[in-house]
C-alpha cells in the first residue's frame, strides 16, 4: 500500500490491518499524553482545494499527534486551470520535501493524478475527491461500527452485519467509499434513496438498493443506519428538482424518532457530518443515545494516525501477516 486513494483498492487484510492499527492509536489517545514520536522530522502537507472543517482538522491533529510537521495549503479560489495548478503545486511540494500529501479536491480523480503522474514520490492520501471517494471517512465509519457491534480484537471484521445507508447517494463520496469497504469487510449493505438521488452505475455496486425506507428498516432489521447529508451545494438550486420539497424528503427519507423506534434495539446511528438537522436527520435522532456521530469524529483522528503511520513507516508486509507488530512499534 503506497497511497490511499480508494477503498476499492483495499484488500480484506489491508482494511483489517488499518482497523487494528486504529485501535492501537485510539488507545494512545485515551492517555494523558497523547503525542507519539513516530513521525518526528517528517512533513505532512494538507492540500485542500475544497471546503472542509472536520476532515482537515482531523488530519492536522493526527499528523501532530504523531509529531510530524504540518503544512496547511488551502488552494481554494485558485484561478489556475486544474491540471496546471495540480502539477505546479505538486512540484512545489516536492521541492519543499513533503513526505506525505493529503488532498481534497472538487474533481473526482485528482488524488489519483497526483499519485500517478510522476510529479511526486510521496504517498498521497485522498481526503475526498468530487463525488468519487473518501476512504478515511469510510475507515472511521467501519472502525466505529466494529467497536460498537463486534469488538476491537485483532483481526475482527464486519462479517454478517447489515448496514443501511440512506439519502443523497448520487453526490456522496462517503457512500461510494463505504459500500466498497463494508463489502470487503463482509457486511451486507442496502442503499435507500429516491431514484433521482441514485447514480446510474449503482447496479454494478456490491450492495442492494431500495427506494423505501420504512419497508427496508422492517425487512433488513439493520445493525447500523448511516444517514447521508443532502448535498445542496452540488445541486443547481435548493432541491435542484431532485425531490419535490424538503418536507417531502424528510417525510420519506429522514430519520426521526418514529423511524428510530422501528430499528432493532442494538442498532446504531451514523452520519458523516455536517448534518442538516431537520432534513435528513431530526435532532431527536442525532442526539439520541444510539447516535455515534460524535464518536465518529474522534475515531477520525485515530484512523488518520493509523493511515499516516502505515504509509510513512514503510513496508508492512510483515505487519500484515502479524498484525500485532504495529502495536509494539507505536508503544
Ligand atoms: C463528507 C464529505 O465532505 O464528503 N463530510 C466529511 O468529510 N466529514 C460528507 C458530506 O459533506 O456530506
Amino acid at each position: 500500500m503506497k497511497h490511499l486513494l480508494s477503498t476499492a483498492d483495499l484488500s480484506h487484510s489491508e482494511a483489517v490491518l488499518i482497523l487494528d492499527t486504529t485501535a492501537q492509536m485510539a488507545a494512545t489517545q485515551a492517555r494523558e499524553v497523547k503525542k507519539l514520536p513516530t513521525l518526528r522530522g517528517r512533513t505532512v502537507v494538507n492540500l485542500f482545494f475544497e471546503d472542509s472543517t472536520r476532515t482537515r482538522i482531523s488530519f492536522e491533529t493526527a499528523a501532530k499527534r504523531l509529531s510530524a510537521d504540518v503544512i496547511n495549503f488551502s488552494a481554494k479560489g485558485s484561478s489556475v486551470s486544474k491540471g496546471e495548478s495540480l502539477k505546479d503545486t505538486a512540484l512545489t511540494l516536492k521541492a519543499m520535501g513533503a513526505d506525505a500529501v493529503v488532498i481534497r479536491h472538487q474533481a473526482s480523480g485528482a488524488p489519483y493524478t497526483l499519485a500517478h503522474a510522476g510529479w511526486l514520490d510521496a504517498p498521497v492520501i485522498n481526503a475526498g475527491d468530487g463525488t468519487h471517494q473518501h476512504p478515511t471517512q469510510a475507515l472511521l465509519d467501519a472502525f466505529t461500527i466494529r467497536r460498537h457491534l463486534v469488538s476491537d480484537s485483532v483481526g475482527a471484521d464486519l462479517r454478517g452485519l447489515k448496514i443501511v445507508i440512506v439519502g443523497d447517494v448520487l453526490h456522496s463520496r462517503v457512500a461510494r467509499a463505504n459500500v466498497h469497504l463494508l463489502h470487503t469487510l463482509g457486511a451486507h449493505v442496502t442503499l435507500v434513496a429516491p431514484p433521482t438521488l441514485l447514480p446510474v452505475s449503482v447496479e454494478t455496486w456490491p450492495c442492494d438498493v431500495s427506494y423505501h425506507l420504512d419497508q427496508t428498516i422492517d425487512e433488513v432489521q439493520p445493525d447500523a443506519i448511516m444517514m447521508l447529508r443532502v448535498q445542496r451545494e452540488r445541486m443547481s438550486s435548493a432541491g435542484g428538482g431532485f425531490f419535490p420539497s424538503p418536507l417531502e424528503y424528510t417525510r420519506l427519507y429522514g430519520l426521526d424518532g418514529r423511524r428510530m423506534d422501528r430499528l432493532p434495539p442494538h442498532a446504531i446511528i451514523l452520519h458523516p457530518g455536517p448534518m442538516n438537522r431537520g432534513l435528513e436527520i431530526s435532532a431527536e435522532a442525532a442526539d439520541s443515545p444510539r447516535s455515534v456521530i460524535v464518536e465518529q469524529v474522534s475515531n477520525g483522528v485515530a484512523v488518520r494516525m493509523a493511515v499516516l503511520y502505515l504509509l510513512l513507516t514503510g513496508d508492512h508486509s510483515e505487519a500484515t501477516q502479524h498484525p500485532s507488530t504495529p502495536a509494539k512499534e507505536i508503544q
